[in-house]
């Protein structure tokens, strides 16, 4: 695992995403007065889950309605089955970092 600077605090408002091109990529969520960092792709189908609603610690697909937890990656809601990968966050300052897979980069 390699920590990556992702962003910086203010780059993200409450209550919404911003999505890294990493590969794959990573959704990073300013949710419930905290910063969660998770795959960017829904697991039921490709869609970003940066652009999904926020509710509280939970994003919603805004295609299907899955909804995932943002702490563990669960699946809330159908029709997904499959979790998603989370990520650990850091603050350093106004800088935000991901701790992510080797393979992720080309951001
Ligand atoms: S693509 Fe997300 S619920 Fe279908």
């Amino acid at each position: 695992m390699t920590w990556i600077r992702a962003c910086t605090v203010q780059q993200i408002p409450e209550d919404e995403g911003f999505r890294l091109a990493t590969t794959p990529p990573i959704a990073v969520f300013r949710a419930a007065g905290e910063f969660f960092a998770t795959g960017d792709t829904c697991t039921h189908d490709e869609f970003s889950l940066a652009e999904g609603y926020l509710d509280g610690d939970v994003v919603e697909c805004p295609l299907h309605m899955a909804r995932f937890c943002l702490r563990t990656g669960k699946v809330l809601a159908p029709p997904a089955v499959v979790p998603l990968e989370t990520y650990p966050v850091r603050l350093d300052g106004d800088d935000l970092y991901i701790d992510v897979p080797e393979h992720s980069g080309d951001r």
